[in-house]
């Protein structure tokens, strides 16, 4: 499942990122990438433990913490330290690449399996020219470019990339989520469910039937979920 969630991060909130980003100290992105990948990535990150990056992911994680569709979708165990990368107009991209199943994050020593990938756009589409994220996945390849402030998950195990930035500079925030309910398909059930709670409850109120389904979503929650 790809799913796209809007306005993640406020406007004020998009601005403060922006601002530290902009002021910010970059290193090579290779520096972070394992074997396979290091041989595609082509950017430059925030490092882990400076003062600008542990500010911007303490923002990153309030913005996560209080969306209830990031929560319905991730069902989350854990959350990696959210990173930052940037992408110049020199032509830099990250290739075709698959991410590691079990993150290491020297930040908090912590070790995260890879059930969701998730991009957080910084920069506005008509800031920069390429730099789509590419997934591909069952039903093909998808080319995403989302507003600043929008996020995209999608399943840690696709092969993506990110194509060459042509003009101006793509700035992201990029993370994995472990979740409490690991199969992918399992997960998309309960959120397709969850999504469809919520409708019966906006057009129909309460009823019998609602909180009978509802004692099902937590039932199935409950078989399937690793806390
Ligand atoms: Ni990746």
């Amino acid at each position: 499942m790809l799913l796209h969630l809007k306005q993640v991060l406020t406007a004020d909130e998009l601005r403060e990122a922006r601002a530290t980003l902009a002021a910010a100290d970059w290193v090579d992105g290779a520096a972070t990438a394992g074997a396979q990948a290091v041989q595609a990535k082509h950017n430059e990150q925030l490092p882990q433990g400076s003062a600008a990056a542990q500010g911007l992911q303490a923002l990153v994680l309030r913005a996560l913490h209080r969306n209830a569709l990031f929560f319905s979708a991730a069902l989350p165990k854990k959350i990696f330290n959210p990173l930052f990368n940037r992408y110049g107009a020199s032509g830099q991209h990250y290739g075709r690449h698959v991410d590691g199943a079990v993150m290491h994050s020297r930040a908090t020593g912590e070790r995260v399996r890879s059930d969701l990938s998730c991009t957080l756009f910084l920069a506005e589409p008509g800031e920069y020219e390429g730099g789509e994220l590419v997934v591909e996945h069952s039903f093909g390849q998808q080319r995403i470019k989302l507003p600043a402030g929008d996020m995209l998950l999608y399943p840690g195990s696709s092969v993506h990339e990110v194509s060459p930035v042509t003009a101006g500079t793509r700035l992201a925030s990029f993370f994995w989520v472990e979740s409490m309910v690991r199969s992918e398909s399992q997960r998309s059930l309960l959120y397709q469910m969850d999504m469809s709670l919520m409708q019966l409850r906006a057009e129909h109120g309460e009823s019998d039937a609602t909180l009978q389904l509802t004692g099902t979503y937590h039932n199935l929650l409950r078989m399937w979920a690793d806390t």
